[in-house]
């Protein structure tokens, strides 16, 4: 692969463990203000510094996204067609290279409607964007769309399209995970990103596919609706990025919804205070840090601000914990209750 395009890819599939989590709020492209992201600036704003892609058109990125983000952006550039429409796989490329590149897109993105009336006008769209993204390096991700036959997503059909797409040259493919998603998984040579769907009843479902895609060898996520369709979407993307980077069960990946969306400390079990942290942070991001202080090291200073130090930087909160000014190890349990609640209920904010 060129060094360019594989720099790229990087930068969206995390080079340790080859997974994303991207944010797919491109649905406005077909469905218009479609609920919860009637106003697109506050649906991506609070969850932008949690993925690792956000999936959007050009009018919204324009629009609606800060461009001193540096959250790399796969741009959707397919569309023409509406879900009032006469057959929304009617679609063609809406947004040229030249427009990319000028938007720094990381990627580009572009449905294919295989087994539809556009089927073959929709996978020459598929092949002649390569051909063009390929020249400038960029990475090309093919959506297998359904359209309204949502029943279409099984093994057979979504291999089927999987593998039309790898073949026509995308670089990632975006499919809806199902049974037997190991079988699509096998028969697609480039990597494989999977959809939520419409908004599902819970949030296990939502774990659920997402831990057995993950499993199965997806290499994480493009998920919009059951993200920020959900009453805490900051709870469900956390809950996911769990699962995709930190090998999460569904279980610990529900237990960090609850306590996003409540704000609170998770209840203690048999865990060691050590786990019991490492579990309520990993969800936000970030990893506690042996030091010579101690297991958990906390920094108090004489504002009684406290500062717990963290892989990729120090969270600062004011606490009204009684303060002893300096580093201190924590080992009790009660104390680190009292001191984290506040952390996280800054960070369930953030
Ligand atoms: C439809 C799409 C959507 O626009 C969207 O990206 C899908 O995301 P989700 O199903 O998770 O809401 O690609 O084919």
């Amino acid at each position: 692969m060129d060094w360019g395009k594989q720099n790229r890819m990087a930068r969206i599939l995390r080079p340790e463990n080859g997974r994303g989590v991207w944010l797919a709020v491109d649905h406005g492209y077909f469905l218009g203000p479609t609920r919860k992201l009637e106003e697109p600036r506050k649906t991506i704003e609070p969850l932008l510094p949690y993925c690792e892609a956000l999936f959007v058109t050009r009018g919204v990125l324009r629009t609606s996204v800060d461009p001193n983000t540096s959250t790399p952006i796969v741009l959707r550039v397919s569309g023409g067609s509406s879900v009032v429409g006469k057959d929304l796989a009617d679609e063609g490329v809406t947004t040229s290279i030249r427009e990319a590149i000028r938007l720094n897109a990381t990627a580009v993105g572009l449905s294919i409607f295989v087994g539809s009336e556009y089927e073959s006008q929709t996978l020459k769209n598929l092949a002649n964007l390569v051909n063009e993204a390929e020249e400038f390096g960029l990475p090309v991700l093919a959506v297998t769309a359904v359209g309204k036959e949502l029943e279409k997503r099984d093994a057979r059909f979504l291999s089927l399209s999987c593998r039309i797409a790898a073949e026509l040259g995308a670089t990632v493919v975006k499919t809806y995970h199902c049974e037997g998603f190991e079988k699509v998984v096998a028969g697609c040579p480039v990597p494989i990103v999977i959809a939520g769907g419409p908004k599902m009843e819970t949030e296990l479902q939502v774990f659920e596919i997402t831990y057995n895609a993950v499993q199965n060898g997806a290499s994480g996520v493009d998920m919009g609706r059951n993200i920020w369709q959900n009453d805490s979407p900051l709870g469900m993307i956390k809950g996911i990025r769990a699962i995709v980077h930190e090998n999460a069960t569904t279980k610990q990946a529900l237990e960090i919804y609850n306590s996003v969306k409540s704000g609170k400390l998770l209840p203690t079990g048999s865990e060691t205070l050590w786990d019991l942290i490492q579990k309520q942070l990993k969800g936000f991001g970030f990893q506690l840090r042996q030091t010579k202080y101690g297991p958990i090291s906390v920094f108090y200073d004489d504002k009684r601000i406290l500062r717990i130090w963290l892989r990729k930087r120090f969270v600062s909160v004011k606490t009204d914990v009684p303060v002893k000014t300096g580093w201190t190890a924590i080992q009790d349990e009660k104390e680190m209750t009292k001191i984290l609640d506040p952390v996280l209920k800054r960070l369930a904010k953030s």
